[in-house]
């Protein structure tokens, strides 16, 4: 249980006010998370017909980089429930695009049937959650999935080893240094056995070094599910 004003375990609305606010500002850090939203896209490989939820969609650059990878996908519906996040997503996806839907909604309880994805993908988001709220995150999305279907999550990573265990440390001062700049848990040491653990078969992981380093994994909801 989080205490009262701690910041590494906001509640899930105070995530959302935080970037609510901060909307206007967001895409500036995007430079440093370009190559793992690339890396994301590309091992989210959609086939032609896909249809793809992206959670946490923010302002839509997980969902533009698989767009972008897969022009002749089904149909995206981007999900977040920070409304400045969303009107953004929605220049940088270019809607009313007939291929895009915007939904405002918890991550937790999305208002699609389940087995409603090919594809979901979650960017930047699971790091900065508890890890009792990223549970229910992961098991949305494997709701969300179909059996055989995948999932492709980023989050802020560390580098392996001794080395990560450093960066995480450097991490935690700055939060206590910069409260109003940093925000959640701080980088995850590795999220391949988080997903594993919520029920998804995990395909392939990549940390992707830099100031800010990332991981990316992905995994597949069984199909033999029960
Ligand atoms: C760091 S941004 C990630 C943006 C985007 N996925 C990307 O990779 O650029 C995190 C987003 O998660 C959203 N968010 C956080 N908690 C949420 C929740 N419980 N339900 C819906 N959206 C949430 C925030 O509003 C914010 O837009």
């Amino acid at each position: 249980m989080a205490a009262p004003g701690d910041r590494r375990h906001p509640p899930a609305q105070t995530l959302v006010e935080y970037f609510d606010h901060r909307a206007g500002g967001y895409d500036r850090q995007l430079w440093m998370e370009r190559w793992a939203l690339a890396t994301a896209a590309r091992l989210a490989r959609p086939a032609a017909g896909a249809r793809v939820v992206d959670l946490a969609t923010g302002t839509g650059a997980l969902a533009a980089a698989i767009l972008d990878r897969q022009p002749r996908i089904g149909g995206l519906v981007a999900v977040d429930a920070a409304p400045h996040m969303l009107e953004r997503a929605a220049r940088r996806l270019g809607v009313p695009n007939p291929r895009v839907r915007l939904v405002t909604a918890d991550v937790r309880g999305v208002p699609l049937p389940d087995g409603a994805a090919d594809l979901v993908s979650v960017g930047y988001l699971l790091h900065l959650l508890s890890p009792p709220v990223r549970g229910e995150v992961l098991a949305e999305a494997r709701r969300l999935l179909r059996p055989g279907g995948r999932l492709v999550c980023v989050v802020h990573g560390s580098p392996p080893g001794r080395g990560g265990a450093a960066y995480r440390a450097v991490w935690r001062v700055l939060a206590r240094t910069r409260p109003d700049a940093i925000v959640g848990e701080g980088p995850m040491a590795d999220l391949a056995p988080v997903v594993a653990r919520g029920g998804l078969v995990v395909e392939a992981s990549r940390r992707i070094p830099g100031p800010y380093w990332s991981q990316v994994v992905s995994a597949r909801r069984p199909a033999d599910h029960r």
